[in-house]
């Protein structure tokens, strides 16, 4: 399956912060893949900015270490990781200071488009914002992106859109959000909105439940500050579950375009309901044989943060109103696993007899680790015996259709950096549904905050705390197991 790739525009990319983990891992890597995959004109210029002390020579080493580490080795024969790197710079900046911002205006080129990645700790964000328009390098052809925590509750997320709003216009901040740029979650809406099967039942008279579940195996060693001041509500739930969460709800925007996208999903989060105290789960992972628990990671044995999440919402309007919405997400879970089940009703009657047992089909969007999408179906049990019914899967992985370039297909990243420089914003948030998500989130969390309520415990290796089984039995429904 040859994939089409059309070449953008040349551009100047700044990467602040461009000796951190996430450029190391995620931003550098994948340029170098779009790089591989011709997207990327010649004259671009990639422009590393931190406080570290490297000359060019230095972090082109740092840049090609990165790459042979995290790309597959198949593209990173002969000479284009040289080549990519000739493309890359470096600059020594601190967003605090003075030294180095004149000669980053002198080397951008303002008649091309520019972009500056701010993968930074969140409290440089303004220093950078004001930086780059006080250095002239705001107007114009000018994007920023923005990683995540955008804000740590809807206070101080409506004083970052302030603040970025002073210097920079709306269509120029790109908010990202690394769920949606995932394949699969780009899917969904093709799923969805390119098929006439799934569109006249996606609504509470035929979906039982849906639930979502991002389940990880790892734990938070490594950003243990971080973490333990957000924990699985901010860190996962207010961003990555939430988009996901739109996205399966929202009504058909008239057109795949960012305005009509955004104002979809944002309907879906005005209507979320409020999360009672009952339909919440929080946990914190224990230690196992081998690894240390959630308390020893962060280094705090009072810590009440939760590592674990399970909740239940609805959403209240026309299309969902009466079908549960149940998230759930996890460190140290048993298995690494994402997906999204649509849970649809009983057949309203069964004419085999009630032996033959209650049969639901459940369309399953698998995001990781094997990309694809399943749709159980009821057939009858082959062979002679009467009619016994069992329920097998229509199964489209990814990995079998695509066969060996299912490695090469985009990583998340690839394609919200690409977006960022076609100058296409769909696939990022807007600040109106950020603030909307903050406003969801901040009472659920004001909640356990005011009870001082503590995290219950659960195993490494677990599917979290055996609460959040009850959550859903209580309701006469299960979660799906969380497998490999
Ligand atoms: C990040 C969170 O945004 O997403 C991490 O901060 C989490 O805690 C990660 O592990 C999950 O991303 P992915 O793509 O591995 O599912």
């Amino acid at each position: 399956m040859a994939t089409r790739v059309i070449p953008v525009d040349p551009f100047d990319l700044v990467v602040f912060g461009g000796t951190g983990d996430l450029a190391r891992r995620k931003i550098l890597p994948a340029l170098y893949r779009r790089f591989c995959a011709g997207q990327i004109p010649k004259e671009a210029n990639i422009i590393g900015a931190a406080r570290t002390d490297f000359d060019e020579a230095g972090y082109r080493a740092f840049v090609r270490d990165a790459i042979t580490e995290l790309v597959p080795a198949v593209l990173c024969a002969g000479d284009a990781i040289a080549a990519f790197c000739n493309r890359v710079h470096y600059i020594k900046l601190d967003a605090r200071e003075d030294d180095g911002w004149e000669t980053l205006a002198q080397i951008i080129n303002p008649d091309r488009i520019r972009a500056f990645y701010f993968s930074v700790r969140p409290e440089l964000f303004a220093d950078l914002a004001e930086r780059l328009y006080r250095h002239g390098m705001a107007s114009g052809e000018t994007r920023i992106v923005v990683e995540k925590p955008f804000g740590h509750d809807l206070a101080s997320a409506c004083e970052l859109n302030a603040t970025l709003a002073h210097h920079f216009d709306e269509t120029q901040i790109y908010r990202i959000d690394h769920y949606l740029g995932k394949e699969t979650v780009q899917n969904l809406m093709a799923i969805r909105f390119a098929n006439m099967l799934f569109e006249p039942l996606w609504n509470s008279q035929y979906v039982d439940h849906i639930q979502i579940t991002v389940a990880e195996t790892v734990g938070i060693a490594g950003r243990a500050e971080y973490y333990d001041r957000a924990g699985a509500m901010r860190d996962m739930m207010q961003n990555h579950m939430m988009q996901l969460l739109c996205l399966i709800a929202m009504e058909p925007p008239a057109k795949f375009e960012p305005g009509a996208v955004r104002d979809e999903k944002l309907k879906v989060i005005r209507a979320l309901d409020d999360v009672a105290p009952e339909d919440i789960v929080r946990g914190q992972y224990d230690a196992s044989s081998d690894k240390l628990g959630y308390l020893d990671d962060v280094g705090n044995a009072n810590s009440t943060t939760e590592s674990f999440i399970a909740l239940k919402t609805g959403i209240s309007n026309w299309r969902w109103a009466g079908t549960p919405f149940y998230l759930r997400t996890g460190k140290r879970l048993k298995a690494r696993t994402s997906e999204i089940a649509v849970v649809f009703k009983d057949a309203p009657h069964s004419i085999f007899g009630a032996d033959a047992g209650r049969h639901a089909n459940i369309l399953t969007i698998v995001l990781q680790p094997n990309e694809g999408i399943e749709l159980g179906v009821t057939i009858k049990e082959p062979g002679p015996g009467g009619m016994r019914l069992i329920d097998v899967p229509l199964d489209m992985s990814f990995a079998e259709t695509l066969g060996p370039e299912a490695e090469l297909v985009p990583d998340a990243y690839e394609r919200l950096i690409m977006d960022v420089i076609r100058g296409n914003q769909t696939l990022f948030m807007r600040g109106d549904e950020v603030e909307a998500a903050w406003r969801w989130t901040d009472p659920i969390i004001a909640q356990w905050q005011e009870k001082g309520e503590k995290p219950l415990r659960y195993e490494s290796g677990s599917p979290g705390p055996e609460d959040a089984l009850g959550l859903m039995y209580r309701d006469g429904r299960h979660w799906r197991e969380i497998r490999e």
